[in-house]
């Protein structure tokens, strides 16, 4: 039990609070996406895909696929292609598996610690707002180091804190007012209003995520903010 104020749950408790929270929300995540994002996420899922540069016939692992709309984004930029979605919330799966209508998308549940696949399966991996959640974001990136081919793309999207001062005040209010209150309309799990803004908070800045990524061997990192820097895309080679 976490008997400590903080909104984040221990390194022990936080796979079953996260897999908890994501269940819980799972119908109403997508919506929640749009609103929080001003209707922009669809826009950087379409940029992961676009950084993923996958070849003819490719292979890609969306890792923490959640409700699949990097896995969908993927097909519709390259319907040739094969994308498999692993999470360790079925729930999410499952409403990602009702939009899958063509059953493009094989769906595993699986821990991104942990990957069910041999090494060099995969001609690219990509997670979209995984790296906060886990309690090792180096060993999750040393994984999809090990699933892709030597050279294929490790692309991350995640929340990030912006440098700018202006900006940073403007963040801490959204963060710290907007944000809790979509996420209690559609949350009836009380303290996921405070885990947002927190793990957002002790989340590594993107120079910091960068070297994480660098000291599993991931080379050629490159970064881009977006959203006023509140968004940001690291790209790198297996
Ligand atoms: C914020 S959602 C993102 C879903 C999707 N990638 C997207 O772009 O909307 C985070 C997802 O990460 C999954 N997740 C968190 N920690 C995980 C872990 N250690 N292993 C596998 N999945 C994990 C959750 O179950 C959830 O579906």
């Amino acid at each position: 039990m976490n008997t400590s104020t903080s909104p984040l749950p221990s390194v022990d408790e936080k796979p079953t609070y996260v897999r908890e929270m994501f269940s819980d929300t799972a119908r109403r995540y997508d919506l929640m996406n749009r609103l929080m994002t001003v209707g922009q996420d669809q826009r950087w899922r379409r940029m992961v895909i676009e950084a993923c540069n996958l070849p003819p016939n490719g292979r890609l692992l969306d890792v923490a696929t959640g409700t699949a709309d990097i896995a969908l984004e993927a097909i519709k930029q390259h319907p040739d292609i094969t994308v498999f979605g692993s999470d360790f919330t079925r729930e999410m799966m499952l409403v990602g598996q009702m939009k899958d209508t063509d059953e493009r998308i094989p769906f595993i549940e699986a821990d991104a610690m942990q990957l069910p696949f041999p090494a060099d399966s995969f001609d690219a991996a990509c997670s979209g707002f995984l790296m906060r959640n886990v309690t090792d974001i180096a060993a999750t990136f040393a994984e999809q180091k090990r699933v892709v081919k030597a050279g294929g793309r490790v692309v991350c999207l995640e929340i990030t804190r912006p440098a700018t001062p202006v900006w940073r005040d403007l963040f801490h209010l959204y963060f710290h007012k907007f944000v809790p209150r979509v996420t209690a309309w559609f949350s009836s799990n009380k303290s996921a209003y405070d885990y947002l803004p927190a793990s957002t908070l002790a989340f590594p800045r993107p120079p910091e995520l960068k070297a994480i990524m660098k000291a599993v061997g991931i080379s050629n990192i490159r970064y881009r903010t977006l959203m006023l820097g509140t968004i940001a895309i690291h790209v790198g080679e297996a």
